[in-house]
C-alpha cells in the first residue's frame, strides 16, 4: 500500500464569543476542552504531524498554559488570524511537513469525535481525494426575510393580552421558501485532503467566506466525498452544547465531580 501520512490542522484561534468564555479552556473529564481534541489525534499511527493554530492575541498566554503539554506530544503551534477561521488553516498549512500525504483539519472546538469516526474518515482518504463527514438536518428549514414584520396594527386581541410590552414579542420574519431536506446534510470535521490538493485550495485568489475548508476544494471543481458523520462529533459553541456533550461522552462538569477528582 503506498504511504498515507497525515498531517493534523486543529483552528483554535476563535474568541469564544456566542459561548461568553474560553471555551477551548473549559473542562471536559478532567482535561481542557483543547487537549481532548488534540488527544483524539496523538495516539493515531497515521498521523505524523499535529498543528495547532492559536489565538495571536493571545499568543503568549496560549503557550503558557498549553505548551508544555502540547509540546509533549510533538505539536506545533502556530499564530492563527484575528477573525476568519481560514486564515488560522492558512497559516498552519504554511508549516506542514512536505513528506505528509495528506492534511486533515478539524475544529479545537469538536473533542467528541470518536476513534471510528477518524479511522471512516481516513480510510475514506485513502481512495478520495477530498472527504467530509456529514449528518443527516432533522429540522425542517425555511429561508425568512432579511427584515423584521410586526403583527398586523388592528390585532386588538393581540394588543389587549400582550399590551405595550407585547409590541416586540410579535416581531417576526416572513418565510420566504421551505428548504427541502432531501439529501441535505450538516458537515462536520475531521475534513480530510490530499496535501497537493489543499494547498492548491488555499493558493487561490479569493478565500473570503470559506466557513469550511471543502468549500475552498468545491471552488476549484473538484469532487468532495461525504461520509457519515455522528452525533457525538457537534461543535461546542455554547454553554448549552457544553452541557449536551459532556452527557454524551458521560463526563460531568468540575463542580459535580468528588473534590478529589477534580483537579
Ligand atoms: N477558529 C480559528 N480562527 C478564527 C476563528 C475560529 O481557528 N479566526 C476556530 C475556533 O477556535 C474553533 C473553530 O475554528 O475551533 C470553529 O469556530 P467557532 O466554533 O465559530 O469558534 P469561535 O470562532 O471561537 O466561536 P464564536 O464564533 O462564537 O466566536
Ligand atoms: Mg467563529
Amino acid at each position: 500500500m503506498s504511504e498515507f501520512r497525515v498531517a493534523v490542522i486543529i483552528p483554535a484561534a476563535g474568541q469564544g464569543t456566542r459561548f461568553g468564555a474560553d471555551k477551548l479552556g473549559q473542562d471536559l473529564g478532567g482535561r481542557p476542552l483543547l487537549l481532548r481534541t488534540v488527544e483524539l489525534f496523538t495516539k493515531r499511527e497515521e498521523v505524523g504531524a499535529i498543528i495547532v493554530a492559536a489565538p495571536p492575541e493571545s499568543f503568549d498566554d496560549f503557550r503558557l498554559r498549553y505548551g508544555a503539554q502540547l509540546g509533549f506530544h510533538g505539536v506545533l503551534i502556530v499564530a492563527g488570524g484575528r477573525t476568519e477561521r481560514w486564515e488560522s488553516v492558512r497559516n498552519a498549512l504554511a508549516v506542514v511537513p512536505a513528506e505528509c500525504t495528506h492534511i486533515a483539519v478539524h475544529d479545537a472546538a469538536r473533542p467528541g469525535a470518536s476513534a471510528a469516526l477518524l479511522t471512516r474518515i481516513f480510510d475514506a482518504a485513502r481512495v478520495a481525494d477530498a472527504v467530509i463527514p456529514g449528518e443527516p438536518v432533522s429540522a425542517t428549514l425555511k429561508r425568512v426575510t432579511e427584515e423584521t414584520f410586526q403583527a398586523t396594527e388592528d390585532d386588538a386581541v393581540a394588543d389587549a393580552i400582550l399590551g405595550e410590552a407585547g409590541k416586540d414579542a410579535v416581531r417576526g420574519r416572513r418565510v420566504e421558501a421551505t428548504i427541502s431536506r432531501t439529501r441535505v446534510v450538516a458537515i462536520q470535521t475531521p475534513q480530510i485532503f490530499a496535501a497537493a490538493l489543499l494547498r492548491r485550495a488555499y493558493a487561490q485568489e479569493n478565500l473570503a467566506g470559506a466557513t469550511d475548508d471543502a468549500m475552498l476544494v468545491e471552488q476549484l471543481g473538484e469532487p468532495v466525498l461525504v461520509v457519515d458523520g455522528e452525533p457525538r462529533n457537534m461543535k461546542v459553541t455554547t454553554t448549552a452544547d457544553l452541557a449536551i456533550l459532556r452527557a454524551i461522552l458521560g463526563h460531568r462538569s468540575a463542580e459535580e465531580r468528588p473534590a478529589h477528582k477534580r483537579f
